[in-house]
C-alpha cells in the first residue's frame, strides 16, 4: 500500500511511469479497469480543478466516488476529529483523495487510514498531483523534462505547487529563476534543497528581464487565504502580473503555466497568445490523475 503525500514519495522512475500512463489515458480516456473500487474525495478546503478532475478521473476508470467538500454537511460540524473522520472514510473507500488547510494533515491521514491516501494539497506544504500534471504539461510541450530554464513567479512562500514542482524538476537538471516580492520569497528550506543538489537558481524582485531565456514561465496566485494579517496581503496583492506586452523576444518554445485559479497575475490579453498553456494544463489533470490512481492501486 503506497500513498502520495509529498512529491518526494516518488522517485524519478515512478514519476515517469505516471507520465507514461497519463499519455496512454490521454489517447484512450475511457478505461473502466477499477469498476470494483470506491474512491473518497474529501476536501476540507475549496477546489474546482483538483476535485472535479479527480472525480472525472475516477469515473473514467470505472470506479465510484464518495466524499464531501462542505464541512457543515458532515459530522465534523458536530466536533468529530480529523483522526476519527479518516478512520471512518477508510472503512468505506479503497483510496482517499484529501485536501486540507494544515501542512502535514495528509501525512497524518496516511498514518491513520487503512488505504492509500493522495494529498490533494496540504496548506502551504505540497501539492504533488498538481506537480505531476505540471510535469506532464512540460513534457508534452517541450518534448523533454531535461535541461530546462524555469522562471517561477508570484507567491513562492505559500505556493505549495511551487514547492512540489521545484523538488520534482530537480531530477532533470533544471535552472530556476524565482521572481517575487521580498515578503513572498522561496522559503530557506527549498533554497537549501537546491543548494544541496547543486541546482542553479537566482532570485529577483521584478519580472521584467526574467522571461526572455525561459522555457517555462510558471505564474502563481498570491495565496490570500494563508495570510494572518489582511494588511500584509494588501501590500503585495498587485505586485506581480504578466500582460501580453511583456512577451517580446521570448524563446519560441516558451509556455506559460499556472496551476489556477488566477486572480490578476495574468492579464486576459495573454490568454489568446500561443505561449498560454494554463487551460490545457488543467485539462491534463484528468489524464495525470488517472495515471496516479492506476499506479497507486497497482502497488
Ligand atoms: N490548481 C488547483 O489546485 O486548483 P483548485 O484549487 O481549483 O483545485
Amino acid at each position: 500500500m503506497k500513498s502520495l503525500i509529498s512529491i518526494n514519495d516518488f522517485n524519478k522512475e515512478e514519476m515517469m511511469q505516471v507520465l507514461d500512463l497519463a499519455r496512454k489515458y490521454e489517447a484512450e480516456p475511457n478505461c473502466p479497469i477499477f469498476s470494483d473500487k470506491v474512491i473518497a474525495c474529501i476536501f476540507f478546503e475549496p477546489s474546482t480543478r483538483t476535485k472535479l478532475s479527480f472525480e472525472t478521473a475516477v469515473s473514467r476508470l470505472g470506479a465510484r466516488v464518495i466524499g464531501f467538500s462542505s464541512l457543515p454537511a458532515t459530522s465534523i460540524a458536530k466536533g468529530e476529529s480529523l483522526k476519527d473522520t479518516i478512520k471512518m472514510v477508510s472503512n468505506y473507500a479503497d483510496m482517499i483523495v484529501m485536501r486540507h488547510p494544515l501542512d502535514g494533515a495528509a501525512r497524518y491521514a496516511s498514518e491513520i487510514a487503512g488505504c492509500p491516501v493522495i494529498n490533494a494539497g496540504d496548506g502551504a506544504n505540497q501539492h504533488p498531483t498538481q506537480t505531476l500534471l505540471d510535469m506532464y504539461s512540460i513534457w508534452k510541450t517541450q518534448g523533454t523534462l531535461e535541461n530546462l530554464s524555469i522562471t517561477m513567479v508570484g507567491d513562492l512562500k505559500y505556493g505549495r505547487t511551487v514547492h512540489s514542482l521545484l523538488q520534482a524538476m530537480s531530477h532533470f537538471n533544471p535552472r530556476f529563476r524565482f521572481v517575487s516580492c521580498p515578503e513572498l520569497e522561496i522559503p530557506w528550506e527549498y533554497e537549501h534543497f537546491l543548494d544541496s543538489r547543486n541546482i542553479p537558481y537566482s532570485q529577483h524582485n521584478v519580472l521584467e528581464g526574467q522571461i526572455q531565456d525561459a522555457d517555462i514561465l510558471y505564474m502563481t496566485r498570491i495565496q490570500q487565504e494563508r495570510f494572518q494579517d489582511p494588511m500584509e496581503f494588501e501590500k503585495v496583492r498587485n505586485l506581480m502580473s504578466l500582460d501580453a506586452s511583456m512577451l517580446t523576444d521570448t524563446k519560441p518554445n516558451l509556455k506559460i503555466l499556472h496551476p489556477l485559479p488566477r486572480v490578476n497575475e495574468i492579464a486576459t490579453d495573454v490568454d489568446e497568445r500561443p505561449e498560454a498553456y494554463y487551460f490545457d494544463q488543467a485539462r491534463n489533470g484528468v489524464f495525470t490523475r488517472m495515471g496516479i490512481i492506476t499506479y497507486l492501486m497497482n502497488q
